[in-house]
C-alpha cells in the first residue's frame, strides 16, 4: 500500500503567509504540519510515499527530502497548476501502479493517527474509504449523506445548502477502480478535476464505499484559527524539556519546552509552551500556547497563544495574542518622537492595532 500526499494548491485562506511559503509548511508546536501527517503515515505502516508538488516544490522538497528522516520512501509528482484532488491522483496514475493507498491532504491535522484507519481498510477492503467528521459549517468542505442505516447515498463538494453537517476528512483510502472515476469525471465551474466527484461517479457506479464517523480531533489547517487551534492542542501534551539556558531571574510556570541554545533572561514563561533553538528572550512575558520558532528575539514583549516562527523578532511589544506571524518578520516600536505607527506589510496582511 502506498499514499499520495497533496502538497501542491494555493493557500489564499493563509495569506500572506503562503505567499512566500508552502502552507503544509507552517510550523504547530515549531513542527511543519506536513510532518505530522507523514509520521502518522510511516507509523500506519506505510513506507512508499508520492508527494504532489505545485508551485512550492523547492521548499517542500528542501523539508521532506528523500524520505529517509522520516523512515519513508518519497517521490515528487510535479502538479503544473492545481486542477483538483482528482487531477492529483490522474497524474500519479504511474506512481500508484496497480497499489491501493491513502490520499493524505498534506494541510489536514489528524490527532489520533491513521493506524486504525489503515488497519480497517485493509481488513475489509471496501473500494474506497472514506471519514466523516461533524463540524459547524459544513459547506467548507465535501458534504457526505447518509440514509437510515448509516450508508453513503451522496457527497457534494461545497455546497451552498448541505444536506448533513458531516464534512468528509483529507484522508481517503482507494483501491485501483478510483483511477477509471478521475479518467470519466468531469471539471467543475472553476476547471476542478474534484475527488468528491470522483466519489460521487464511483457511488452511481454501484462501487463498495464505506465511511467512518469519526469524532476526534481533526482539522484542516486552511486558517489562521485553525493552525491556532492546532497548536494548543499539540502544545496541551507537551512535556517539560529544558536545553537552553534559562536565568535566575526568569519565572517558569507549566510545561515548557525550551530547544537548545536558546537564551531566557529575566522573563517569564507559562506554559504550556516552546521556544526554538538559538531563540532570545529578554525581559518578556511568553504565555501559555506559544510556539516561538528558533532563531527568534523577543525583548520588552509579551506575547501569548500564538505562533511566531524563525528568525522574527519583536521588540517592546505590549501584548501581541491570537497572532500568527511569518519568518523574518520584525516588529519594533516607531522612534521615540513619533506618536503613530509605521507599518510596511506585505500583500493581504492583517494588522488589528489595540
Ligand atoms: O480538508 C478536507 C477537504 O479538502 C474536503 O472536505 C473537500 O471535499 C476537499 O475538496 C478538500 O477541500 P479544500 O478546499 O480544503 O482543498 P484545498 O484546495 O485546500 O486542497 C487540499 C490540499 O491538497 C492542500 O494541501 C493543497 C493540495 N492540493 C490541492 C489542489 C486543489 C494539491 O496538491 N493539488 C490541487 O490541485
Amino acid at each position: 500500500m502506498k499514499a499520495l500526499v497533496l502538497c501542491g494548491g494555493h493557500g489564499t485562506r493563509l495569506r500572506p503567509i503562503t505567499h512566500t511559503s508552502a502552507k503544509q509548511l507552517v510550523p504547530i508546536a515549531n513542527k511543519p504540519v506536513l510532518y505530522y501527517g507523514l509520521e502518522a503515515l510511516r507509523d500506519a505502516g506505510i513506507e512508499d510515499v508520492g508527494i504532489i508538488v505545485g508551485d512550492t516544490a523547492a521548499e517542500v522538497r528542501r523539508a521532506v527530502g528523500d524520505g529517509s528522516g522520516f523512515g519513508l520512501r518519497v517521490t515528487y509528482i510535479e502538479q503544473e497548476a492545481p486542477l483538483g484532488l482528482a487531477h492529483a491522483v490522474l497524474i500519479a496514475r504511474d506512481y500508484l501502479g496497480d497499489d491501493d493507498f491513502v490520499m493524505y491532504l498534506g494541510d489536514n491535522f489528524l490527532v489520533d493517527g491513521l493506524t486504525e484507519v489503515v488497519d480497517r481498510f485493509r481488513a475489509t477492503r471496501p473500494d474506497v474509504q472514506i471519514m466523516l467528521t461533524p463540524v459547524a459549517d459544513p459547506s467548507q468542505f465535501g458534504v457526505a449523506e447518509l440514509d437510515a442505516d448509516g450508508r453513503l447515498v451522496r457527497v457534494e463538494e461545497k455546497p451552498r445548502s448541505p444536506r448533513s453537517d458531516l464534512a468528509i476528512m483529507g484522508i481517503y483510502l482507494f483501491t485501483p477502480v478510483v483511477h477509471e472515476a478521475v479518467r470519466s469525471i468531469k471539471p467543475d465551474p472553476r476547471g476542478e478535476l474534484e475527488i468528491t466527484t470522483a466519489i460521487e461517479w464511483l457511488l452511481e457506479h454501484d462501487a463498495r464505499i464505506t465511511s467512518h464517523i469519526v469524532h476526534g480531533y481533526w482539522k484542516d489547517t486552511g486558517r489562521v484559527e485553525d493552525m491556532l487551534e492546532c497548536n494548543r492542542l499539540v502544545l496541551e501534551d507537551l512535556e517539560t524539556r529544558v536545553e537552553g539556558h534559562v536565568d535566575e531571574r526568569t519565572d517558569v510556570v507549566g510545561r515548557v519546552v525550551v530547544e537548545e541554545g536558546a537564551r531566557i533572561s529575566g522573563s517569564r514563561l507559562v506554559g504550556p509552551l516552546i521556544i526554538g533553538a538559538d531563540a532570545v528572550i529578554k525581559d518578556s512575558y511568553v504565555g501559555p500556547f506559544t510556539s516561538i520558532g528558533p532563531d527568534c528575539l523577543l525583548a520588552d514583549t509579551e506575547v501569548e497563544f500564538s505562533i511566531v516562527m524563525e528568525r522574527s523578532s519583536v521588540l517592546g511589544v505590549r501584548r501581541l495574542r491570537d497572532s500568527l506571524i511569518g519568518k523574518d518578520v520584525a516588529i519594533k516600536p516607531a522612534s521615540v518622537t513619533s506618536t503613530a505607527h509605521q507599518l510596511v506589510l506585505g500583500d493581504h496582511s492583517q494588522v488589528r492595532i489595540a
